[in-house]
């Protein structure tokens, strides 16, 4: 009993005048340094007492509204002056909600100052409760993010720039390629065409005995003019799949496939689920689906060692649905543009141009399981559907 009694004592007595003066020292110390750090941070702080609307303010946030102090911390109401309409709302219900909720909150804010400049500030509101978990504090802080928010709209204007510039890109290259393959097929086809006739009428005309000591020769040169025919209408189909034209998406998907088998020897197989009408594709989105099935087999008989790839065409919702999944060796993601490996630009321009046309683009595989890429593309509202070419 005495010895608590001492203790409490030895609690309750007064500070020395050392003691004090080194508490002061210290606390002065603290509060330079916070005042010092609000001004590099541009950060304020506030308090709010609930029943009487009494604030307090730190003097950084004096500074951030632009208000001398001499005029005083200003009570509530004066402090919602600062705010534009539509954040003046913002902010009423912020501090109602954290009044209501008890529950801390933050919201930006944009801020008239008084020489009619605008600011952006975020504040933070933190409530405090009694016993009876009723609201009768509230503190908060109040940072300038003018900067910052200036830099998000350029950055957001520097995006947009870029999306219009991808999409104008992709626009050209498809007008390059058919301008190529127009070109490729005014100058060669006839040209190969009259070769193959004057070729046959050559054959015709020769004497039996030369004939048939050149023979030979001749199936030799009979075979490069077929190879090289069939070279270019391939060439021309890959820059611009005619079929995709006349017969529509999975017409053009079938030749190319068709084409991609007898080249590579791989077991390709292509499937349009039953319902699925790719004439509610957008003709760009059409190119597209051919496009990243292009790059896609291409990718496969570069690096999956497969023996089979599926292609499967088929209607989600208002979505058209590709996949395209091989059973080769896969590949590490995460281990793509790794240090010494060169990165290709196929898959991020897939999911580039994909996301650019509104749809989206899925990459599953893993080393020994294969690779199955999932594109979904959206569909022509249905008025705008009827008036596209029907193929
Ligand atoms: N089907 C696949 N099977 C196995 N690995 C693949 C497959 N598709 C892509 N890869 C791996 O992903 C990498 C990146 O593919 P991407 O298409 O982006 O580039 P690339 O084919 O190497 O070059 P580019 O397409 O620019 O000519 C490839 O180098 C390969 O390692
Ligand atoms: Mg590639």
């Amino acid at each position: 009993m005495k010895r608590s009694r001492a203790k409490a004592k030895r609690k309750a007595r007064t500070l020395t005048t050392r003691e004090a003066k080194a508490l002061r020292i210290a606390l002065d110390s603290t509060a330079f340094r916070l005042e010092a750090t609000q001004d590099l941070a541009r950060v304020g702080d506030w308090e709010l007492d609930r029943h009487s609307g009494r604030m307090r303010w730190s003097r950084q946030l004096f500074r951030l509204f632009d208000r001398p102090e001499s005029l005083g911390v200003p009570d509530i109401n004066e402090a919602l002056g600062y705010f534009g309409p539509a954040s003046l709302e913002r902010t009423r219900d912020a501090f109602w909600q954290a009044i209501d909720t008890g529950k801390r909150c933050a919201l930006e804010q944009e801020v008239i100052l008084p020489s009619g400049q605008r600011r952006h500030h975020l504040t933070a509101i933190v409530p405090v409760s009694d016993d009876h978990g009723q609201v009768y504090r509230l503190y908060g802080t109040v940072q300038d993010i003018t900067e910052r928010r200036q830099l998000e709209v350029e950055r957001l204007e520097h995006l947009a720039r870029l999306e219009t510039l991808s999409r104008h890109l992709v626009v050209i290259e498809e007008r390059e390629r058919r301008e190529l393959a127009s070109a490729l097929h005014d100058r060669a086809s006839p040209n190969l065409a009259a070769l193959r006739i004057l070729f046959a009428n050559l054959v015709q005309a020769l004497p039996p005995a030369v004939h048939a000591e050149v023979q030979p020769m001749l199936d030799d040169a009979a075979a490069l003019l077929a190879d090289t025919t069939a070279g270019i209408r391939e060439i021309c189909t890959n820059l611009r799949p005619a079929t995709l034209d006349y017969g529509g998406l999975g017409p053009a998907l079938n030749e190319y496939v068709t084409q991609f088998r007898q080249r590579t020897g791989l077991d390709a197989t292509i499937e349009v689920a039953p319902g699925t009408d790719t004439r509610t594709l957008a003709l760009a989105s059409k190119t597209l689906c051919f496009r990243l099935v292009q790059e896609a087999l291409t990718n496969c008989a570069k690096h999956a060692h497969a023996g089979a790839v599926h292609i499967r065409l088929e209607r989600e919702g208002d979505h058209i649905r590709l996949t395209v999944a091989d059973d080769g060796v896969g590949f590490d993601l995460s281990r793509l543009g790794e240090a010494g490996s060169t990165p290709g630009l196929g898959l991020i321009t897939m999911r580039e141009r994909v996301e650019l046309a509104g749809g989206r683009f899925r990459l599953r595989t893993r080393p020994g399981d294969g690779t199955e890429i999932t594109v979904a593309l959206p569909c022509l509202p249905q008025t705008t559907a009827s008036q596209e070419p029907t193929k």
